[in-house]
């Protein structure tokens, strides 16, 4: 089996949850990690953890919906590294709305942060790994990529969207670069505490209540744990994977089976 030591990898939105812990996980695989998020404090926090396991990498400040930090985000990485062998498009937001009075700057949001971010960040990085015939390219999309629910309009066509991109670019890319997205159900990250807040003030039940509602979604009434995730990205980097493009994984206790 072909290692990934000295492989470098950029993931985006990592400075905490699924993002953090993905990072953490190649950078014991060897992985080189560039980490980034809009806030350097939490950053710099993050590359702490993973230096002190023992990993390498960089953190870089980056707005994912901000096309000229991401062309800045792109030079940095270029001049240190030369390029990337694994991109993670993790960086996202789920906020919701009812639909008939669904701020139209939520609509704009959602597709920017969840879709429109892994378009311009795909087309930065990924001319690069065509040319020397190496990539691996997973986008962390969602349950909402397969499957609609009510008050997340915009999230659910962000998402579904971001598999349309990651199927239509396996195609495109192959034989030698490979594009997949990773599908989790409800993970226990301050993501899932916002949503918990949310149907808290909505509904009037208590955190604890809200907690169980979302636990009971997955056949294994459980949340699932950020390392769950990182499990798959780190198989989907590895060598061994090269015949896996297109794909979308769900990792969700089974809640949804297609
Ligand atoms: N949690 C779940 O239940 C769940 C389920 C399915 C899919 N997902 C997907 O998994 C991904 C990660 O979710 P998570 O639960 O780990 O979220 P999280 O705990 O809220 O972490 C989000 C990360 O993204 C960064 N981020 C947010 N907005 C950004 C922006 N505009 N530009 C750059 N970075 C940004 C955050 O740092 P800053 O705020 O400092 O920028 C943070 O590092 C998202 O794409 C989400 O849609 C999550």
């Amino acid at each position: 089996m072909t290692s990934l030591v000295g492989k470098r990898a950029l993931v985006t939105g990592a400075s905490r949850g699924i993002g953090l812990s993905i990072a953490q996980a190649l950078a014991e695989q060897g992985v080189r990690v560039a980490i980034s998020a809009r806030r350097q404090p939490d950053l710099d926090a993050a590359l702490a953890q993973i230096e002190a396991a023992g990993g390498h990498g960089m953190a870089i400040t980056c707005d994912v919906t901000d096309t000229d930090q991401i062309a800045a985000l792109h030079e940095q990485i270029e001049t240190a590294w030369g390029g990337l062998d694994i991109l993670v498009n993790n960086a996202g937001s789920g906020k919701s709305a009812p639909f008939r009075s669904h701020p139209d700057a939520l609509w704009h949001q959602m597709i920017a942060i969840n879709l429109d971010s892994a378009y311009y960040i795909t087309k930065a990085f990924a001319p690069a790994m065509l040319d020397q015939e190496y990539g691996r390219i997973i986008n962390i999309a969602s349950l909402a990529s397969k499957a609609g629910g009510k008050y997340v309009a915009a999230y659910t066509a962000a998402k579904h969207g971001l598999l349309g991109l990651t199927r239509a670019l396996a195609v495109e890319f192959a034989p030698h670069v490979t594009v997949n997205a990773i599908c989790p159900g409800y993970v226990d990250t301050s993501m899932t505490d916002a949503t918990i807040e949310n149907i808290v003030e909505k509904t009037g039940r208590t955190s604890q209540q809200a907690r169980h509602a979302l636990e009971k979604s997955n056949p294994q009434n459980r949340l699932i744990e950020p390392d769950e995730v990182a499990a798959v990205a780190v198989m989907l980097a590895g060598h061994g994977a090269r015949g896996i493009t297109g794909q979308a994984i769900n990792v969700d206790g089974g809640a949804i089976m297609y």
